[in-house]
């Protein structure tokens, strides 16, 4: 059985959308995962097809109605985890990202207007997923961004199967930068150690570069990485 995304959304022309290209395209393909993507509208029970409503207390904008997408829901279960992409959700994170993609797939809702009526989350088995502190118009975008991390760890997808394990986040340091040819550029120097086909050393300088610039760019990181606990040169530097 391949890896299966069900999204449910007012745009399903949004999929597989970018995903149809490059890496997940080809898994696509090769039928690796799937991707099916229903109308949230095909469940409105009105004559207006109607699928949000105003927001109870007042204020701007419309709301999913809980009716309508609860049977959206319930015709498409298919035993798959459930999350509503949401700026109100926990935090996607890479270690989410493996649990999803070890698992048979994932049914992704997607908000528009002001989101979902809260009564879907009582009533449903569904935990709202965030893909970071901004406002997107739509969950569908979300979606994508939550689908392409997960792809690209199902089995056989990317080519090189250990450069999925060394890089940012995996470790919990941010990934050391790259150089490639030519050795000059503009007067810039690819750093000697690189050069010097040293693997110890080449090995210690990524370490090295990895703190530094978790430590100075991503301080939040930093402070949950062990090593910044760490009083020797490097983890005190
Ligand atoms: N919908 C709108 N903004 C979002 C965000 N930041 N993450 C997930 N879903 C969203």
């Amino acid at each position: 059985m391949s890896w299966s995304a069900t999204i449910l959304t007012l745009y399903p022309e949004m999929f597989p959308g970018p995903l149809g290209a490059a890496i997940a395209g080809r898994a696509l393909a090769e039928g690796r995962w799937t991707c099916t993507a229903h109308n949230i509208r095909d469940h409105a029970t009105d004559k207006h097809r109607s699928v949000d409503d105003t927001p109870a207390g007042g204020g701007p904008g419309m709301v999913l109605r809980a009716d309508v997408v609860a049977a959206a829901f319930d015709a498409t279960r298919n035993g798959t985890p459930a999350y509503a992409l949401t700026p109100r959700g926990r935090p996607l994170t890479q270690a989410l990202v493996r649990e999803l993609a070890a698992g048979p797939g994932v049914t992704l809702l997607c908000g528009r207007f002001e989101g979902f009526d809260e009564r879907l989350f009582e009533a449903r088995a569904i935990q709202e997923v965030s893909i970071g502190d901004y406002i997107l118009s739509g969950g569908e975008t979300a979606a994508l961004v939550l689908l392409d991390a997960c792809v690209r760890l199902l089995p056989g997808v990317m080519g090189a199967p250990l450069s999925g394990v060394e890089e940012s986040f995996e470790s919990g340091l941010l990934e050391h930068p790259h150089y490639t040819r030519p050795a000059q550029w503009e007067g810039l120097a690819i750093p000697e150690v690189l050069r010097s086909g040293d693997h110890a050393k080449v090995a210690a300088w990524r370490l090295e570069r990895s703190r530094m610039d978790t430590r100075s760019r991503r301080p939040d990181l930093w402070q949950r990485h062990p090593d910044a606990a760490d009083q020797s040169p490097s983890g005190a530097r």
